[in-house]
């Protein structure tokens, strides 16, 4: 059996049919790509893969590369090829830099922006305060996060109306109780809330909690309940994931950690917590909708017309399909936790 050439090393975007067949070439030889030539193939001993669309419009990324493990559609392995994550050719320092508002958000192309989480926090703030960091109202569709700090005691009650919760430990330290489970919670970690459960937090130590609550499916709030129901859904009983350096997925100069995940019950958002070294990646999309947590170090955003700074704790929106590069500009590299949905792997981008 032959090897699968590289036809291209980047996925081609396709939206498909509904009651519609395509054969994908995973030989890699085809003149049609993505698509099977029906000649191309013979004597290699590898055969396409077909695949019947059942959506109507189902936007796909047929591999390109064909080293996928789950053909015919990318799973992020053409970054690992020679050339597959490449450096940026054209450079943006023409670009203008994106304006900070009152609400301390800067607005690139379309609906991405930058949000610095803490930036508007009330200057008489009492114990707990909450800001709302991406929602459908901001521009997004399949999200929403908020940015919590309690300077001591417990939170309110709180509950998304949409679904499921994921959380990211920013600062400090204590406990999340959820629908009457607790767990400890210390800075680094992800945390899943199922839909239809409640959760609150209690402040230990000399540190503020800080906490960016994601919710997925979007809702624009958060919901404040009177008391905290005793409904914790025991069949998925591990809710905390923390960092592991022996969880890392290599993408390109780049790597990545799943944290909260289908593993443990996620059935809409993925978390993942990713290394940036100093390098200016090419422009790429992604079909997921994200939201970044940027946690150390600093770069340049850009998509085609402007571009904006960003560091240590600030958040960036990217909507669906959007143009983009982030470069990071510290010599250390940059930590960024992500929220992906629709779509389960970071390392997908065409
Ligand atoms: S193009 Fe082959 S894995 Fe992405």
């Amino acid at each position: 059996m032959g090897d699968a050439i590289v036809a291209s090393r980047k996925p081609f975007y396709k939206e498909l049919k509904a009651g519609r067949s395509y054969l994908w070439c995973a030989c890699g030889r085809s003149k049609r790509q993505p698509f099977c030539d029906g000649r191309s193939h013979e004597g290699t001993g590898i055969e396409p893969i077909r695949y019947d669309c059942t959506v109507d419009g189902e936007e796909v990324l047929f591999c390109g590369c064909k080293q996928t493990a789950t053909g015919p559609f990318c799973d992020g392995a053409h970054s690992n090829i020679p050339g597959g994550y490449a450096e940026e050719a054209e450079r943006a320092e023409d670009l203008p830099w994106a304006e900070s508002d009152a609400e301390g958000i800067r607005s690139l192309d379309g609906h991405c922006y930058v949000i610095a989480a803490e930036a508007t926090r009330p200057a008489t703030a009492g114990d707990w305060w909450c800001r709302t960091i991406v929602s459908t109202a901001m521009g997004a569709q399949h999200q929403a996060q908020f940015y919590g700090e309690l300077r001591r005691g417990r939170s309110p009650v709180l509950a998304s109306p949409a679904g499921d919760v994921v959380l990211w430990t920013m600062a400090g330290q204590g406990n999340v109780e959820i629908s009457g489970r607790s767990f400890p919670l210390a800075r680094d970690m992800g945390v899943y809330v199922r839909g239809g459960e409640a959760f609150r937090f209690t402040q230990q130590g000399d540190a503020p909690l800080g906490v960016h609550i994601h919710a997925c499916p979007a809702t624009d709030a958060l919901d404040e309940l009177a008391t905290m129901p005793d409904d914790f859904d025991a069949r998925w009983p591990d809710r905390t994931v923390g960092v592991d350096e022996n969880q890392r997925h290599a993408m390109g100069p780049r790597y990545f950690q799943m944290l909260v995940d289908k593993r443990i019950g996620s059935t809409t958002a993925t978390q993942f917590i990713g290394h940036i070294p100093q390098s200016r990646a090419e422009m790429h999309r992604h079909l997921y909708e994200e939201a970044l947590i940027i946690l150390s170090g600093e770069g340049v955003i850009w998509n085609e017309g402007v571009r904006a700074r960003v560091r240590a704790g600030d958040v960036i929106f990217f909507p669906r399909k959007h143009r983009h590069s982030l470069q990071c500009t510290h010599p250390d590299g940059m930590d960024v936790v992500g929220l992906i949905h629709p779509g389960d792997n970071p390392g997908i981008n065409y």
